[in-house]
């Protein structure tokens, strides 16, 4: 399949972008010097901790699985620098995309994740054939539940979760969602 949602947006000094191998590197320094930060809600970390990992490798696969139809995972920076990631993933069938997030232990508290998320659900209405985009988060997680909420995302109800938990993870999330009638565009509520 070919790709056909746009994998770069900014606003101000905030970049989505998708990967590029020779970010791999510092990637994987913001993982490893976030990991207090990161591990009670992601349980990947652990990938990146070998000193054989090889996060360039990581990152062409990432861009495979993207150009062949599957999942964008791109970076979030700030001035160039990375500040966190942010991923459109197809766990919702054909027309709809969900939106996931970390920042690294430096960047929170200054909206970047709010600011990506919202650059993101732009990406995925690139797409004329996505008509709705969700963001779930565990139940707990009221820092991440702060990024829907901002967006303006209509609040669905939460489920049992199917993904793999972090240590902090209930099981259940919450489920929030916006309709492509429904979105105004980042900038119209930036
Ligand atoms: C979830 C996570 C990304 C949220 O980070 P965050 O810094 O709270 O979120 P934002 O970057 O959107 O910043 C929001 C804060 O910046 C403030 N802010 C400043 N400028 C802002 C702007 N232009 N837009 C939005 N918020 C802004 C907000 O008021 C808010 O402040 P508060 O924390 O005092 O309420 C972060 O906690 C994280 O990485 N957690 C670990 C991984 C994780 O849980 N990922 C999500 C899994 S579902």
């Amino acid at each position: 399949m070919s790709r056909r949602i746009a994998d770069v947006a900014r606003y101000g000094e905030v970049e989505v972008r998708r990967w590029r191998p020779e970010d791999g590197d510092e990637l994987r320094a913001v993982i490893l010097s976030s990991d207090a930060h990161l591990r009670p809600r992601m349980a990947w970390l652990d990938l990146w901790a070998p000193a054989d990992c090889d996060p360039a490798a990581t990152i062409i696969g990432w861009n495979a699985d993207w150009d062949d139809g599957g999942d964008l995972h791109a970076g979030i920076f700030e001035r160039g620098t990375i500040a966190g990631a942010v991923g459109l993933h197809r766990r919702l069938g054909p027309t709809g995309l969900e939106v996931g997030y970390w920042l690294g232990a430096h960047a929170t508290g200054r909206g970047l994740a709010t600011i990506a998320s919202g650059l993101a659900t732009d990406l995925a209405f690139v797409d004329s054939t996505i008509d709705h985009v969700r963001i779930a988060h565990d139940v707990t997680n009221t820092a991440s539940e702060g990024v829907p909420r901002r967006l303006g995302y209509a609040l669905v109800g939460e489920v049992a979760c199917q993904r793999t938990l972090g240590p902090a993870d209930t099981g259940t999330d919450r489920i929030w969602e916006v309709t492509r009638a429904a979105w105004p565009g980042y900038a119209s509520l930036a």
